[in-house]
């Protein structure tokens, strides 16, 4: 069946929700899908994509655009549905959005040791770059 990429809807909330419990297990309640999702429908909802086989949600990727760089979040793929080029098309919609928006790079964050999913990124031709990644919660 084939796969469609399109900007996630409000209605898909509960099925975000459940990929991400599945692929970001040990998230921090601030992530949980209830929080964010509304709040990222309303700001750059173009930028929040979903796959979809045959109606039924199975992955995403939460891009952003500062006006300057491009971010990447929330790439994830059910665990039944990996290593079908699901990823790589969702990445590929999401950095084709950010360039049409004029963005000339896209920096995001893995876990340090979280070699699988650099092996992904190395695919798409992201390469890894020392720098000392700071962050202050707002909240
Ligand atoms: C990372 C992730 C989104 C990849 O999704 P996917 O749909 O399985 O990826 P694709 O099938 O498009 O993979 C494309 C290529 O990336 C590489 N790749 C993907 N997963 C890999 C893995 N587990 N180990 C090694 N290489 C991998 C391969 O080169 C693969 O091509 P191939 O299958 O022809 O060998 C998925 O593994 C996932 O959801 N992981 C858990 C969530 C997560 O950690 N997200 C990243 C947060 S920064």
């Amino acid at each position: 069946m084939s796969i469609a990429i399109e900007p996630a809807a409000e209605g898909d909330l509960g099925d975000i929700d459940a990929l991400w419990r599945e692929a970001f297990a040990d998230d921090e309640p601030r992530h949980r899908a209830v929080l964010t999702v509304p709040v990222k429908l309303a700001f750059q909802p173009d930028l929040f994509l979903v796959a979809r086989e045959g109606g039924r949600l199975v992955g995403s990727v939460m891009a952003g655009y500062d006006g300057y760089r491009g971010h990447i979040n929330r790439m994830a793929v059910l665990q039944s549905h990996r290593r079908r080029g699901v990823g790589l098309l969702l990445m590929r919609e999401a950095e084709a959005r950010l360039k049409a928006l004029g963005c000339v790079k896209i920096n995001l964050q893995i876990r340090a040791g979280n070699n699988d999913v650099a092996e992904f990124y190395r695919k798409l031709g992201y390469a890894v770059e020392e720098h000392l990644d700071m962050a202050k919660k707002m909240s």
